[in-house]
């Protein structure tokens, strides 16, 4: 395991002006020396960005978006947001292709076009692809994360900007996690897979989906995992710095 995994923290749509205070804890925490190689990320929602970036600047820990609109010129698109306004608001990273984007509207094929809108704009992206628990049953896992990569990545060139992010739809804000056997087999398919389809060595694939200092013991088991994408446990700071220790050993 190698002390710059990353962990980012998924706020969704939970946060306020008071929790960005909490982060100031975490703040501190990463300027320990031991735990500065972190590679901490707070995607907050949107109205929130800017205050992080702000609090956070001279600190190691960068911002993200949860998602971003496809267009990388203004346009009239009542409630969205691009990559350009994120990376103006401060942000570094963009999540995108989450199973709760995915369930209200993002295809493939929408998020290939936001992959190619952020890396323009030279946001580090964090891909989530991961299978809904009957695709699991059906045992359709590989079919469904193969044809996630394919076409999120259609005409993407190799590029290390893209972050990984197993995320078994079955998992998130469940409180169930995989099995770390077949969670070690899962991450290293998707790795081979992302080998074959782009030649890429080495991409740093993180898992996501109830992730938790209670469970965080199982799943640094796995010792080829690049980091952790955490949704509810971020929210509290004492619960995500906990998270980070236990794992940077
Ligand atoms: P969770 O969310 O940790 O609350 O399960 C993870 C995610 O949605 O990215």
């Amino acid at each position: 395991m190698t002390n710059n995994m990353f962990f980012i923290a998924n706020w969704k749509m939970f946060g306020d002006l008071k929790s960005i205070n909490s982060t100031k804890k975490v703040i501190k925490f990463s300027k320990i020396k031991k735990y500065r190689k972190a590679q901490i990320v707070y995607c907050p929602p949107f109205t929130l960005i800017n205050q992080f970036s702000k609090i956070t600047k001279n600190s190691n820990i960068k911002i993200g978006g949860q998602n971003c609109h496809q267009n990388l010129k203004p346009g009239p698109f009542t409630g969205n947001v691009n990559s350009n306004l994120l990376k103006l608001a401060g942000a570094k990273f963009v999540i995108l292709g989450h199973s709760e984007s995915r369930a209200s509207g993002d295809t493939n094929h929408l998020i290939n076009l936001k992959i190619k809108s952020a890396l323009k704009n030279n946001l580090k992206v964090i891909l989530c692809i991961g299978e809904t628990l009957s695709e699991k049953k059906r045992k359709k896992t590989n079919k469904i994360i193969k044809s996630q990569l394919v076409n999120c990545l259609k005409n993407v060139k190799k590029n290390k900007n893209i972050i990984f992010a197993y995320e078994p739809v079955w998992s998130i804000g469940t409180g169930i996690i995989p099995e770390v056997e077949n969670l070690k087999k899962q991450i290293l398919t998707i790795k081979n897979m992302i080998l074959q389809l782009w030649k890429l060595k080495n991409p740093k694939v993180l898992y996501g989906g109830s992730v938790s200092s209670k469970n965080i013991d199982e799943l640094k088991k796995i010792t080829f995992i690049n980091g952790f994408l955490i949704g509810g446990a971020s929210q509290k700071a004492n619960n995500f710095i906990d998270i980070i220790k236990k794992t940077i050993i």
